[in-house]
């Protein structure tokens, strides 16, 4: 530990990892239980592409988690909480892209905040984080202006090298 990574600085960033690794594991889930809701081959494919990026993102950040010895939730509860957000969602889809372009962006602080508190030797997990969120949110813009390669944002993440 140094001078500039105070006790209460790590175990913020601490929690803050932990958290956003097991809501990477319920959001694959409940992305997954979505893509189930939608009739159209298209839609089921994209939200089953989200699923993947969110467990993506969990895996680059999966080394951090055994680093720190963080237990994370079990991944079973996890799950079942995912699928059972995704059934109080109604199956829209211009309205669920909309939503989601509204309230993703909201999160990109807190991944900017998590990379501030994190010992730099940790930042290129953690940027990969960032970098899902970041696909994404390119994805939804480009569906909401009905690109046919909506996708591709999404699928060059999932290209990503992990470091
Ligand atoms: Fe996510």
């Amino acid at each position: 530990m140094t001078t500039t990574a105070p006790e209460t600085q790590i175990e913020g960033y601490l929690e803050m990892l932990q958290r956003f690794y097991e809501e990477e594991i319920e959001g694959s889930a409940y992305f997954d239980a979505l893509a189930e809701r939608f009739s159209q081959a298209e839609q089921r494919r994209k939200m089953h592409l989200m699923a993947q990026v969110e467990r993506y993102a969990a895996a680059a950040a999966a080394p951090l988690l055994v680093k720190y010895h963080l237990i994370t939730r079990d991944a079973a509860v996890l799950q079942a909480s995912g699928h059972k957000h995704a059934q109080n969602v109604t199956a829209d889809w211009p309205a669920l892209i909309s939503e989601m372009r509204r309230t993703f962006p909201d999160y990109m602080p807190e991944f900017r905040a998590i990379e501030d508190l994190a010992p730099p030797q940790d930042l290129p997990q953690l940027k990969m984080l960032t970098a899902h969120e970041i696909a994404a949110i390119a994805f939804l813009e480009a569906e909401a202006k009905g690109d046919p390669d909506s996708d591709t944002p999404l699928i060059n993440y999932l290209r990503t090298g992990t470091a």
